[in-house]
């Protein structure tokens, strides 16, 4: 049983993951490798994440594992149809449309978790919200789940500490391969070549806010700066702020941020850090947009509310006309704009958040009986061995300690 909108796109979305997995030697080599080992034979894996190119090698890597896989999508506009189909095409179970509505995209999630899974590997929570909940039914023989997101982690670790957690989780978003390069790099660039798709834009010389500098945020900082923007950050943490000061941005509130800000964007994880007192500030022709993972960042209500028209330029742009005549640009309803506009992060930076999904997944099913019902940060091995893949892949050699170096590391003798 699958659900996806129409299984004839199959070719194209072949030559598109093959043309990704050109730019995935890590997943690549995975792939092979578990061709032959099987480590996950005969496990029900669900997966629920933006429905692409990059994803689809994971989900093959997976299936060259020997699992069965289930695929949903992370979001309903984050499918690519012709991939959905390039994966039925090749034995993978989808359950994923573009363009579905809500309460279609929970369908779909849970038709995919009605195999029953053995291990899951979420975005943000969502199946493991379901199989708490409406569909506990259906996590009777799960052995742990793997979390891409800093959200879907909170609302684990929350979970957890009210003894509320069903099985065992690993934060595949705090492997330092995800955060410093799928996270900082892969966002980072992304939401720029999305931003400037949708509205043709130039950066130079403009003011970007950007409001969070955790890791996406330092990302998008980093790249607007080689464009030649001037960067505003608003921050909460006053340790990422004095980091974002001593990067050379400009640090102030979202208050005084308002009033300067050209091209705005959100990645805080949190809700209304745009809302109405900050609309009624900003310049006429603000661009507004959020890369954070809920459409929540940015107070569309607000907007809405504080608007006197509204017109749609293209499908992903809306300019909404203040009272005064001041006009607001909101890409993408506010939603996820690298994902809802863009192709998502670059398969080089994916590569490495993939790989160490594949290798979690691997993990949990190896290690599932030692595991408990808590949220575990992800073994310092995983993160090496795929930084060490990489390496490889573009041939780059690094130092190795002398057994007299790491005993003199060890030590305090000497
Ligand atoms: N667009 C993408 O491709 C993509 C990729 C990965 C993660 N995400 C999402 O982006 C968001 C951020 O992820 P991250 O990994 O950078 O998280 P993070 O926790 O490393 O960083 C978030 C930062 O936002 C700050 N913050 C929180 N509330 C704030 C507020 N009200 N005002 C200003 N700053 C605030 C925090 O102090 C923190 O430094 C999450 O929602 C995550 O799921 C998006």
């Amino acid at each position: 049983m699958s659900l996806l909108k129409d299984p004839g796109l199959y070719k194209e979305g072949i030559k598109k993951m093959d043309w990704a997995l050109n730019y995935m030697p890590v997943v690549k080599r995975i792939l092979d490798d578990y061709k032959k080992s099987k480590p996950l034979a005969g496990m029900r894996v669900v997966t629920a994440m933006r429905v692409d190119a990059k994803m689809g090698n994971f989900a093959r890597a997976l299936k060259a594992a020997g699992a069965l896989v289930y695929v949903a999508s992370s979001s309903p506009q984050a499918v690519e149809d012709d991939i959905a189909a390039g994966l039925y095409n090749e034995g993978i179970n989808v359950f994923a449309q573009s363009n579905a509505t809500q309460e279609m995209y929970k369908k779909q999630l849970m038709k995919a978790v009605e195999c029953n899974p053995n291990v899951i590997v979420d975005t943000n929570g969502d199946l493991m919200t379901l199989l708490h909940n409406e569909c506990k039914a259906n996590s009777k023989e799960i052995i742990g789940g793997c979390e891409e997101t800093t959200t879907g982690i909170r609302r684990a670790q929350a979970r957890a500490r009210a003894g509320k957690l069903d099985y065992p989780i690993i934060a595949s978003s705090n492997a330092k391969c995800q955060a410093l390069f799928d996270d900082r790099y892969g966002t980072g660039q992304s939401v720029w070549s999305s931003i400037m798709s949708v509205s043709n834009l130039m950066l130079a010389g403009k003011n970007v806010v950007v409001a969070g500098y955790g890791w996406c945020g330092r990302g998008v900082a980093l790249r607007a700066m080689g464009l030649g923007a001037n960067v505003i950050v608003c921050e909460v943490d006053p340790v990422k702020a004095l980091e974002a000061s001593m990067d050379g941005c400009t640090v102030m509130v979202m208050d005084r941020a308002a009033r300067l800000g050209d091209v705005f964007v959100t990645v805080t994880g949190c809700k209304d850090v745009i809302k109405e007192e900050h609309f009624e500030m900003m310049k006429d022709g603000a661009l507004l947009t959020n890369a954070g993972h809920f459409d929540v960042e940015i107070n569309v209500c607000e907007l809405d509310k504080l608007s006197v028209d509204k017109s749609v330029i293209g499908d992903k742009l809306e300019t909404y006309v203040m009272k005064d005549g001041k006009k607001l640009n909101l890409v993408g309803e506010g939603r996820l704009v690298n994902l809802v506009v863009g192709e998502g992060g670059a398969a080089e930076a994916l590569d490495l958040g993939f790989a160490i999904q594949a290798k979690c997944a691997v993990y949990i099913a190896q290690n599932y009986e030692k595991l408990k019902k808590e949220v575990y940060t992800i073994p310092k091995e995983i993160d090496y061995d795929v930084a060490r893949i990489k390496l490889n892949s573009r041939n780059i050699k690094i130092d190795e300690l002398t057994d007299s170096q790491a005993a003199y590391l060890k030590s305090w003798e000497e």
